[in-house]
């Protein structure tokens, strides 16, 4: 029944803009979407963003060297301009520049001088944002795409908003493309985006746990048996971030050991206590580090990041697959499949 229906169209005014052909962004995750990662989720069709927040500019150049090498699909840099410091961050945008690379993903507090930098050298700036406020600032410095970061998101979470919610807010505020980011792991979740009117979707979750993903398997399979029940929101993983920035996390036995407490911790008086290591590198307890491929160490103890959407996620896929399952399943809603006919291969 269903492949005889027409193909409905994903295609959205924000595929033109970044020169994708479906309105999904591989969000830049810090470790996890190195080069091997958003060269899939491009060459699969969707939008490449790899995760640069604090990395050295030759680990950037390194990055973007490969990922041109594995795909000739454009793609954009993730930097955190609010939790680098001002040498690095300079040095990373320098570098970038230099490289020809054409688009930025920014996120937490907006820094117009940051926008305008990199608008000036005529790139694109995807900005996430958790409030109204945040995106009407960065559309006022110059963002292209406003992406509505809920409170349902993995990794460091900066609004408290569900992101359904913000997303309608921002998009009654706003004539640009707004994407929705947190929670989203499945069609059904692409499917109501569009909906909405957005012009797509941002998924962390969904690609950490593929094939191609830099985090490491024990953190890939945590997310598998995980509920969104199981999620916390915290700032207990707080060294090296600003006081109160909170995080998801999947619990593990440091937010067992909080009774609750989740949130109010201060990084001036959590002890520094080095359970993992990356090559010489020490992790810290904690740290907002996450486990990658090439840790060791205690990784039940670390920030295992993930989104309430974590419960859809049953397997460990290529990407591309976990891309086109989505799609496809968006298609088959949009076209009107009953309920029980969505899930079937088209
Ligand atoms: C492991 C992990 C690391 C993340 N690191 C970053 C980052 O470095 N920069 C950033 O802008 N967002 C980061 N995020 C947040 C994502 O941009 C996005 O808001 C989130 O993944 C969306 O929610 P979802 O995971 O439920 O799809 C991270 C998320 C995860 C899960």
């Amino acid at each position: 029944m269903t492949e005889q229906l027409p193909e409905a169209s994903l295609h959205t005014r924000l595929c033109d803009l970044l020169g994708c052909e479906v309105p999904v962004l591989l969000a830049g995750m810090g470790g996890v979407s190195r080069w091997e990662l958003a060269a899939a989720v491009a060459n699969a069709g969707g939008y490449g963003i790899l995760g640069m927040v604090r990395e050295s500019p030759d680990l950037i150049t390194t990055e973007v060297t490969a990922l041109r090498t594995a795909t000739d699909r454009p793609f954009a840099v993730n930097l955190i301009p609010a939790a680098t410091e001002p040498q690095l961050l300079e040095a990373q945008i320098t570098r970038c520049l230099e490289l020809g690379v054409t688009a930025f993903s920014f996120f937490w507090d907006v820094m117009p001088d940051v926008l305008a930098r990199v608008k000036d050298a005529g790139c694109l700036v995807l900005h996430q944002v958790g409030t109204p406020d945040a995106a009407q600032m960065a559309e006022k410095a110059g963002a292209d795409v406003i992406i509505a970061q809920g409170v349902e998101a993995g990794g460091h979470v900066h609004g408290r908003s569900p992101a359904f919610g913000l997303a309608e807010r921002i998009l009654s505020e706003t004539d640009l493309p707004v994407v929705v980011s947190g929670g989203i792991t499945t069609g059904e979740g692409l499917a109501a985006a569009l909906a909405i009117g957005a012009s797509g979707v941002q998924c962390g979750t969904a690609f950490l746990a593929t094939e191609e993903s830099f985090a490491h398997p024990y953190h890939k399979s945590r997310i598998v048996a995980a509920t969104g029940e199981d999620t916390v929101l915290t700032d207990v993983f707080v060294l090296n971030w600003p006081k109160g920035a909170a995080v998801r996390v999947i619990g593990n036995s440091v937010t067992d050991g909080l009774q609750g407490n989740y949130i109010g911790h201060d990084p001036a008086t959590l002890p520094r206590e080095t359970i993992a290591h990356d090559g010489d590198q020490p992790r810290l307890r904690f740290s907002t580090d996450s486990p990658l491929r090439t840790t060791t160490g205690d990784l039940e103890a670390m920030a295992l990041f993930a989104g309430q959407g974590a419960g859809a996620i049953q397997d460990v896929p290529p990407a591309a697959k976990r891309l086109i399952d989505m799609t496809a399943q968006a298609r088959r809603i949009l076209l009107g499949a009953a309920p029980n006919d969505r899930k079937a291969t088209p």
